[in-house]
């Protein structure tokens, strides 16, 4: 194991009606921003929630915060914060408006523009925020990180604030409002959450391998029910605290990651807004096959304790893995090729300009280079 130091100041409040407790989390002088997305939360009666748990606080409202957070949109909300006197930002929503919230709280209390921030990669200051989660995929809930898109030039770039959450509230019942493709594609971010901090080199620490292990098993095990069974509290209980405990650091201690696919995954959103999710089911399975030389013994072992795939040969255990890996994902009801999308050689061709301008370098070992990234794209096909 690497050296490692974790600290995870997050306050995770979960389970029923504990939106209820909102008004006890937040100190009574706070100048509140409640931050929200395009309105899910007024048909699922979340709002009311908030609405009730906050009454007599001196609160504002932000409204249309959309999937892809844009940083057009979040400028608006930063003037806004900045004129009011802003000092916690609680966002309402999923991860999109969660990452949004990172974005203003760190304007909030920056000077210049907030892509500067996100070009930077980092916010060394940041106005306090917290949240009420309705769609489980990212783990924004209890992690500093959050993903930003540009319009005018179809970016999305990731950048990570000084601070964590204050705390973040997980009712499980306000998942059961989630459409079903919204569904497939957080539990497609979930499992591609966790498998991008294994699927590294062997042997570095038996603890995060099995609980990485896990979370998958879990996720396989549950995503049948988490489809068809919209209202079974103890099922959606386990599927938000997987997409929870997949991005917290509990399963990245002291080991490497390779985040490939995700970097990918951000390009295609950017230049096609195909979904986070839905990127990754095409990506991954192209990404493992690519990869496999080099992550063959991690797959061997991912192969016999995921999916308890047995075979004549090492190849062949290998391929299986791989073909279980797309499986899942269409069992989810996702699509896995590009053509099934529409998108060709030329989109293919501007993400790995992208990378080649920026001279980006992915993977545990640092190379995966743009030529790498190409023979990825073409083997989602
Ligand atoms: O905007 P509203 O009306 O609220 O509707 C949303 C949105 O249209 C809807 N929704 C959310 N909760 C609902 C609901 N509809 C019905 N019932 C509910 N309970 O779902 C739609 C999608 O929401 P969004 O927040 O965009 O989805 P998700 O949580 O998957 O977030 C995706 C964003 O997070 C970034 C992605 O790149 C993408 O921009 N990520 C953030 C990460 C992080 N902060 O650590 C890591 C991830 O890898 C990911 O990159
Ligand atoms: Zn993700």
């Amino acid at each position: 194991m690497q050296n490692f130091v974790y600290h995870n100041p997050t306050r995770l409040v979960f389970g029923k009606g504990e939106i209820a407790k909102l008004g006890a989390l937040i100190e009574k002088d706070r100048k509140i921003m409640l931050i929200f997305g395009g309105g899910s939360v007024k048909q699922n009666g979340v709002y009311e929630q908030v609405k009730a748990a906050l009454k007599d606080r001196d609160a504002i409202e932000f409204w249309g915060v959309e999937p892809n957070p844009k940083i057009e949109t979040l400028r608006k909300a930063i003037a806004l914060a900045k004129e009011q006197k802003i000092d916690l930002f609680l966002a309402v929503g999923g991860g999109s408006v969660l990452d949004g919230t990172k974005l203003i709280a760190a304007g909030a209390v920056y000077e210049g523009d907030a892509w500067e921030i996100v070009l930077k990669g980092y916010a060394d200051r940041s106005a306090d925020y917290a949240s009420v989660m309705t769609l489980s995929a990212t783990g924004s809930e209890m992690n500093a990180g959050a993903v930003i898109s540009r319009g005018e030039t179809d970016e999305k770039f990731a950048f990570f604030s000084v601070k964590y959450p204050v705390f973040s509230i997980l009712d499980p019942q306000t998942t059961y409002s989630i459409p079903s493709d919204q569904l497939a594609n957080g539990l497609s971010d979930i499992f591609v959450h966790v498998l991008e901090q294994y699927m590294t080199s062997m042997g570095q620490s038996r603890l995060m391998d099995r609980w990485a292990e896990g979370i998958m098993q879990t996720i396989a095990e549950i995503a049948p029910k988490v489809l068809d069974n919209a209202n079974d509290y103890k099922t959606r209980s386990d599927y938000m605290l997987s997409a929870t405990l997949a991005l917290n650091g509990m399963i990245a201690m002291g080991v490497t990651q390779d985040w490939t696919t995700h970097m990918i995954g951000h390009e295609l959103t950017a230049l096609t807004d195909i979904a986070h999710g839905a990127t990754l089911a095409v990506i991954y399975p192209a990404t493992l096959s690519v990869l496999r030389e080099s992550k063959k013994d991690k797959i061997l072992q991912y192969a016999d304790r995921v999916w308890r795939i047995n075979g004549e040969s090492q190849n062949e255990i290998i391929c299986k893995a791989i073909a279980a890996t797309e499986s899942f994902f269409r069992s989810l009801g996702l699509k896995t090729r590009l053509f099934e999308y529409g998108v060709g050689e030329g989109i293919i061709d501007k993400i790995v300009n992208r990378f080649e301008e920026r001279k980006t370098i992915l993977g545990e070992n640092g190379d995966i280079d743009a030529a790498v990234v190409k023979k990825i794209l073409l083997a989602c096909k």
